[in-house]
């Protein structure tokens, strides 16, 4: 049992609409959840960025935000917190984390260049493309077996990295990147030994490396809680030692930062920040996009993200969904990871092949069955490769994201009872095919049509 440390003071009202009305509203959607009215979703886990409930602190401050257009309090603060939790000396804010993706990719990266990392997230991928260059995942093995538990399946396979490096030439690679937690395999920790293997290997070959520090805050938790060798650190100082292994770190302040805009990148080279910076003011605007209200709320968040209490009570409750759905015999990626329940659709529906995307079709079922958004994770988030063959994902899974603090365990309960009844139907449910695909980012606004 784990101590809660928060209560929820105001609320929202959600509502299930009737089969009929669900039916036509995922039709009219060209079976795409994006296309989802929200007031047509009962319990949304189509994503835990920018959903979290900000806390009484994180108003107040926002209230007292300082919106001058230079040299902002509301704009200290934010910096001054990040420097002291990430060890950096510069900050360059972002409307959200792509728009740091795109900035640091369009000065660090050139066409015809790879950047490695563990897993990269489909944005991520989708800048370094963008760029001309190639995204190249070289993550540990252990993460395609959903069934294997492994603590840290986020970590980069070290001679995956090194055959990288010596098949492209260090001079091809502009910077190696590791996404903690891995998002795109689960939701899984990287270890602070491998993040420190890594940093030899970058320094042997002189690459910089950079953190995708999304949800950087669940990542130090594991560490705690599964590397012996750090189990008396505070979560402030596996943080310390985490940033010491990076030039600097990219982040989406919508996950760990408790906000619901925002981003970053913090690093410590000057001149790499005076370009990076330079781009900003040019895209972005000097403060980044950023109104002072989401500053403070981004100030007070970082510090709420890394407190002990709230990540322990946060871990636990993702493992409480997953434990209900093993208890049930239902595949899921094992161990649980720091955000969200992914569902192993390739066993679910073993007989829907890739092409047709099983992840979509159990997340359609979600919410048919009992208006639960949730996200695929594989074949289709994948996207084709730049020949434009089908980039078939090694793993195909439905994410359930949860939102920080928004929902009880009785919507958790809920959505176990869902996801039970689709399992046992599960033989009759049919996979989708394009009636619409975009060329990048095909997720977000694809429309389908369902095999007959
Ligand atoms: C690991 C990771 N990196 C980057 C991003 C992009 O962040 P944003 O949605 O703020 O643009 C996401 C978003 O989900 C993410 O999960």
């Amino acid at each position: 049992m784990v101590v809660p440390n928060f209560r929820i003071k105001e609320v929202e009202e959600i509502r299930l609409i009737s089969k009929e009305e669900r039916e036509k509203a995922i039709k009219k959607a060209g079976y795409n959840q994006f296309f989802l009215n929200s007031e047509d979703v009962l319990i949304d886990l189509l994503t835990d960025s920018g959903t979290g409930a900000i806390s009484k602190e994180q108003y107040s401050a926002s209230k007292k935000a300082d919106e001058s257009y230079a040299g902002r309090t509301s704009a200290r603060n934010m910096e001054e917190t990040i420097n002291d939790i990430f060890h950096s000396k510069y900050v360059i804010p972002t409307p959200q984390g792509r728009g740091a993706e795109y900035i640091f990719n369009q000065i660090m990266t050139s066409k015809g260049q790879v950047v490695p990392g563990n897993i990269h997230f489909d944005t991520t991928r989708a800048h370094i493309e963008y760029a001309g260059a190639i995204g190249l995942d070289c993550v540990v093995d252990d993460i395609y077996d959903t069934e294997k538990e492994v603590d840290f399946k986020g970590n980069i396979d070290l001679d995956k990295l090194k055959d990288c490096i010596k098949k492209y030439g260090r001079e091809n690679i502009p910077y190696i990147l590791i996404t903690a937690t891995c998002n795109s395999g689960g939701g899984q920790p990287v270890s602070l030994e491998n993040m420190i293997k890594t940093r030899e290997i970058a320094n042997e070959y002189k690459i910089p490396l950079f953190l995708d520090a999304a949800r950087f805050a669940e990542n130090a938790y594991f560490i705690k809680e599964r590397e012996k060798t750090f189990k008396n650190q505070t979560l402030r100082g596996i943080v310390f030692l985490m940033m010491l292994q990076f030039d600097g770190c990219l982040m989406s302040a919508k996950k760990d930062g408790i906000s619901n805009a925002g981003g970053f990148i913090a690093l410590n080279n000057k001149e790499l920040y005076d370009k990076l910076d330079e781009l900003k003011i040019l895209i972005f605007g000097f403060n980044g996009g950023l109104p002072g209200t989401t500053q403070e709320i981004i100030s007070k968040g970082l510090r709420e993200a890394i407190d002990e209490d709230y990540l322990r009570y946060r871990v636990w409750e993702i493992k409480y969904f997953g434990d209900k759905l093993i208890e049930n015999n239902i595949p899921i990626v094992k161990p649980t990871g720091g955000h969200a329940i992914y569902l192993d659709a390739a066993k679910i529906l073993s007989h829907i092949e890739k092409k047709n995307f099983p992840g979509h079709a159990l997340a359609a079922e979600l919410y048919l069955e009992g208006g639960i958004r949730s996200c695929e994770i594989g074949s289709l988030l994948r996207g084709r490769d730049k020949e434009g063959s089908d980039g078939i994902s090694r793993l195909e899974l439905t994410r359930l994201a949860i939102p920080r603090r928004v929902y009880s365990l009785e919507h958790l309960d809920y959505c176990v009872d869902i996801i039970k009844k689709v399992y046992e139907r599960r033989e009759n449910i049919r996979g989708f095919e394009f009636e619409f695909e975009p060329k990048r980012l095909r997720h977000f606004k694809a429309r389908f049509k369902r095999l007959e």
